[in-house]
């Protein structure tokens, strides 16, 4: 008999009862996550509390980073402190509907996530200093990880409804001067969270075709 792992059962009973309830999402689900979704440019008023904004993130964080290290952080703006301190930062086509979305949220890596290691992994206990010995590595596995998370958290607000805006066109250092002095965050992209007014969808642009990224062998 194999020995199992402490909360390997836990784990398989909960693939178990979930292919049990469900073996892949229904089409309509698949639509609103990414199928039939749009970036969205313009806002109705409806607001966007911290609780779905929890929610959502108790979703996402489920999704798989490397050695869990889960280095995506928030900065939730609204209002003034938005208005002020971010939307001047941002490229002025963007400022509008920065302005104007109920919620803008700053994901940024933190680049010391490993002082985090010994509660995330802990089965590898020199994993910290794995990390904090090699930059390099270390700054590889916050970026790709943090957009890694950036994404299951658009993908887990669109799950509860609400429509979202990545935004890369902002300035990076002014970003990090205003809101991360001091830290070691640093500022990955900015989303724009609300729910979507229809009527400010732009056109659905190409996508690249299955035959032409892939390489079967
Ligand atoms: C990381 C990232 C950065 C982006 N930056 C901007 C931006 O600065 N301004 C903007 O209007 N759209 C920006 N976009 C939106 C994309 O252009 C848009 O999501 C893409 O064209 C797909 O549009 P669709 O979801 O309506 O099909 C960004 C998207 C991502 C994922």
């Amino acid at each position: 008999m194999t020995t199992l792992l402490p909360g390997q059962a836990e784990a398989i009973a909960d693939v178990n009862a979930l292919r049990a309830r469900i073996s892949k999402a229904d089409s309509d689900t698949m639509a609103l996550l990414l199928g039939q979704a749009h970036t969205h440019h313009a806002w109705t008023d409806q607001p966007v509390s911290d609780a779905i904004l929890k929610e959502a993130y108790d979703l996402a964080k489920m999704g798989p980073t490397g050695m869990n290290i889960q280095p995506m952080r928030l900065t939730i703006l609204r209002g003034e402190a938005k208005e002020k301190r971010l939307v001047p930062l941002m490229l002025d086509s963007n400022q509008a509907k920065t302005s104007t979305a109920p919620v803008t949220v700053i994901l940024a890596n933190d680049q010391a996530f490993y002082d985090k290691m010994d509660r995330v992994f802990p089965i590898m206990p020199d994993a910290a200093a794995m990390f904090a010995d090699n930059a390099d590595m270390a700054r590889e596995n916050a970026d790709r990880n943090g957009t890694l998370q950036a994404a299951y958290f658009m993908i887990a607000l669109r799950s509860l409804g609400l429509d979202v805006a990545p935004m890369s066109g902002f300035d990076p250092a002014g970003v990090n001067n205003a809101f991360f002095a001091d830290t070691t965050l640093t500022a990955n992209f900015i989303i724009n969270v609300g729910y979507g007014e229809a009527n400010g969808v732009y056109p659905r642009l190409p996508r690249l075709d299955f035959s032409e990224i892939s390489k079967s062998y």
